[in-house]
């Protein structure tokens, strides 16, 4: 049903600090700017991947998945309706401002808004351009890459994602978050390892992290080098992950949470994929540090 993670937007503070971030250190591409300042990021053909909105939050405001035609739009609409879940049909303002043709939205078991949407403006006419010259991101089919969300009950999370929006689980982590113990599932809608991963501990916030998937490795270690160079925090050092294989680092974000930078992460095939129990989050590195 759900293809792909098609854009999520933001909550921030502090949009000037934001649109010199999202070009000079992501290297994504600002593509336009909404009538209330909003900034929309690009990272591949699409319009935007990234929409940051003034406002107090600092989190994350809204997910949007991408489904591929109308009928799987009415298929997912259909489903939520007979679950009881309250969806709201986007109003043309909405539509217009989020560049689609058609979009219903609701909240998830964390109260995190979510958009389903079909047809994402592309921008055929202007190959993206990276303003600090990377390689480029993994996007496209795949998605713009992944989000961390925190969950108050795991179960009825995975619950909703999986029986509502037809996300299928690739593995679980259970490790230590600050001398607690905690379990985290990470959930696949294409061959991307995970679109979303929750860990269950009970936040204010809903975002943990968002990541971003560069095609270069060089890439990414030019840019964790960048940010020491700039005074962007990194929160935790270049390592490799044990479930998606991706090799990162984490840094943080102007809003405060963190954005995961890395190349290389692994596919899933539904035929054969059996659901893996790790214990670790990473094969080595991704130290966390103080600051
Ligand atoms: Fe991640």
């Amino acid at each position: 049903m759900i293809s792909q993670l098609g854009y999520i937007g933001i909550s921030a503070s502090d949009l000037g600090r934001w649109e010199q971030f999202g070009a000079d250190i992501l290297g994504a591409q600002l593509s336009g700017k909404g009538a209330d300042g909003s900034l929309y990021f690009r990272m591949d053909e699409y319009h935007h991947r990234i929409v940051v909105h003034p406002g107090a939050e600092d989190d994350i405001s809204y997910a949007g998945w991408m489904v591929a035609t109308l009928q799987a739009l009415c298929e997912v609409r259909e489903r939520l309706v007979a679950d009881g879940v309250a969806v709201r049909q986007a109003t043309p303002e909405e539509i217009e401002r989020r560049k689609v043709i058609d979009m219903i939205s609701f909240d998830d078991p964390n109260g995190l808004r979510c958009e389903v949407f079909y047809g994402l403006r592309v921008s055929a006419d202007r190959p993206f351009h990276s303003p600090r010259g990377i390689a480029g991101f993994t996007a496209g089919e795949l998605g713009m890459g992944h989000i961390v969300l925190f969950a108050r009950d795991l179960d009825r999370t995975l619950d909703f994602y999986s029986r509502l929006l037809g996300f299928r689980v690739s593995d679980y982590i259970d490790f230590e978050m600050a001398r607690t113990p905690v379990r985290m599932a990470f959930l696949h809608t294409n061959p991307r390892h995970h679109s979303a991963a929750f860990v269950q501990v009970d936040r204010p916030k809903k975002l943990a992290h968002f990541m971003l998937e560069l095609t270069s490795l060089d890439d990414v270690c030019r840019t964790m080098y960048l940010c020491q160079e700039k005074g962007v925090p990194i929160t935790s050092t270049l390592g490799r992950h044990s479930n998606d294989q991706v090799v990162s680092f984490y840094m943080q974000s102007p809003a405060g949470f963190e954005i995961e930078y890395g190349h290389g992460g692994r596919l899933v095939d539904d035929a054969d994929w059996v659901v893996q129990y790790h214990q670790t989050p990473s094969m080595w590195g991704h130290k966390r540090q103080a600051h």
